[in-house]
């Protein structure tokens, strides 16, 4: 299990020693083909003006009463959305329903917008870093998709809608704010209209192992861990 490094410094990740070894391991791990494909997908982002970038939090004004219980921002990259997604419809016995895709710690919108294009009808990510929320948002907007939004909130305060189909966290906060937000989610789990799933990436507390369904646990060659449950 990860240690959930809150306000951790990761602005390491966006220097060319970190993106050089990213690049080489893309190339072992999936090959030519796939690692210029996501070249000219950043290439395609940098002329839009979309920044998917890593950033530290400890400097960002952050709403509610978890500021320091949160991780830095880090962004799913559409192929390891992707990955998961396949991963967990391999372990569900019926088509995942992609309706509604919720992601708490939404940072920059990444894995909303990765999931609007893989297909799900709708994306709501919660993010308690305003800069990063309107980053959020003007990612959006440059990209002109409808029916991905981002919401200004600590995660503990976020109700969902009830045609939720998939949570998804991506190591946002520590246990403390994990066991409110699963609370509030079981709270309501009864009014939900669809079989909902979740998936937990780079895991840092076992609070959804003690109350949801583990259907299974992969650990991918990047060091990148996903938990998947059913609520
Ligand atoms: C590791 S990043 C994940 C970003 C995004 N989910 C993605 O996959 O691209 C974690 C994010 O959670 C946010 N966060 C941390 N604590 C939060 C809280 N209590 N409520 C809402 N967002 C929070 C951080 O600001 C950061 O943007």
């Amino acid at each position: 299990m990860k240690s959930t490094h809150t306000n951790a410094d990761m602005s390491h990740q966006n220097g060319i020693v970190y993106k050089t070894g990213v690049f080489f391991n893309a190339l072992k791990e999936h090959g030519v083909v796939p690692t210029l494909r996501k070249i000219g997908q950043r290439i395609f982002y940098k002329i839009k003006g979309v920044d998917f970038s890593t950033q530290n939090i400890y400097d960002l004004t952050r709403t509610g009463e978890h500021q320091e219980n949160g991780t830095a921002l880090v962004s799913t990259s559409v192929d390891f959305l992707k990955q998961l997604l396949t991963d967990l419809e391999s372990c569900v016995d019926a088509p995942l329903k992609k309706e509604l895709f919720v992601d708490y710690g939404s940072g920059k919108g990444a894995a909303l917008i990765h999931a609007k294009k893989l297909g799900f009808k709708k994306a709501i990510g919660v993010e308690f870093a305003k800069e990063l929320h309107e980053q959020a948002q003007s990612n959006i907007e440059k990209l002109n998709l409808k029916e991905v939004e981002s919401i200004y909130a600590d995660a503990t305060t976020y109700t969902l809608p009830n045609n939720i189909s998939l949570i998804y966290f991506f190591n946002p906060f520590d246990e403390l704010v994990m066991r409110k937000v699963i609370a509030n989610i079981l709270e309501q789990k009864e009014q939900f209209e669809n079989e909902v799933y979740v998936i937990y990436g780079n895991a840092s507390c076992n609070v959804l192992k003690e109350n949801l369904t583990l259907l299974k646990e992969v650990k991918y060659p990047s060091g990148a861990t996903a938990d998947f449950f059913k609520l």
